[in-house]
């Protein structure tokens, strides 16, 4: 299994995060994976968009649960001084998903993972997709519309009562916050069969240290640095 540098959300230390502008730009730096995040907007579309509110990277109040699709192409992503506008994710699939790349597409709404599985199945994603959530029972419903898709489960709290469950679910990557990798961590979960992949890399101390554990991926807002210490 290759290393997976996914840029995370995008370049998104230097792009408006979960934006085209910000994907294309992590993809220039070298990653060979895209994270992102899925929401539903109030007509039933799915978006990129990390926040349970819009207010940090758009200055607009609510959610984007409170508002329809063209009412929130109104608004602007903007971070670092530059703004982009928040995608869909029908249009990120079709602009990103045929090229050779892994996906972490994390759920961030429950009761979003028919819609979500439905799509990238419309985009033939299968082999090339890691669906992800911090809450078990989003990866369940997911499974339970699925048997195909791996799934990552995001945690930071590496708690052997959840082993189980995620046995049960079907679950074959643990995703823990990033300072609780080491090489015995890493050991341990490969030989149970699980593949580790960290999110949270704060800083290229921990991108190296991840790295060096020999962790199967990381998540990364500067994928630059990422691919110049994997050269
Ligand atoms: O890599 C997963 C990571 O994205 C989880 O954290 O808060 O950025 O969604 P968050
Ligand atoms: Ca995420």
């Amino acid at each position: 299994m290759n290393f997976v540098n996914y840029a995370h959300r995008g370049a998104s230390s230097y792009a408006p995060e979960n934006t085209m502008s910000s994907f294309h730009l992590g993809l220039e730096m070298g990653a060979n994976g895209i994270e992102t995040d899925v929401q539903r907007t109030k007509d039933g579309v799915l978006v990129l968009f990390h926040d349970d509110t819009l207010m940090r990277v758009t200055g607009q109040p609510g959610s984007v649960k409170d508002y329809t699709y063209d009412q929130l192409q109104t608004f602007s992503v903007t971070v670092h001084g530059q703004s982009d506008r928040i995608p869909t994710l029908e249009e990120f699939l079709r602009a990103f998903g045929h090229l050779d790349l892994t996906f972490a597409i994390e759920l961030k709404q429950p009761f979003t993972e028919a819609d979500t599985i439905a799509m990238l199945e419309k985009y033939d994603m299968r082999e090339k997709t890691v669906i992800t959530s911090f809450k078990l029972e989003c990866l369940m419903r997911a499974r339970a519309c699925t048997g195909n898709y791996r799934m990552g489960y995001l945690t930071d709290d590496i708690n052997p009562l959840t082993l189980p469950v995620m046995e049960t679910i079907g679950i074959q990557e643990i995703c823990p916050e990033a300072s609780l990798v080491t090489p015995a961590l890493v050991e341990e979960f490969h030989g149970k069969g699980y593949s580790v992949r960290a999110w949270g890399v704060r800083d290229e101390a921990l991108m190296k240290a991840v790295y060096d554990a020999g962790a199967d991926g990381m998540t990364v807002n500067f994928p630059d640095k990422l691919t110049a210490y994997m050269a």
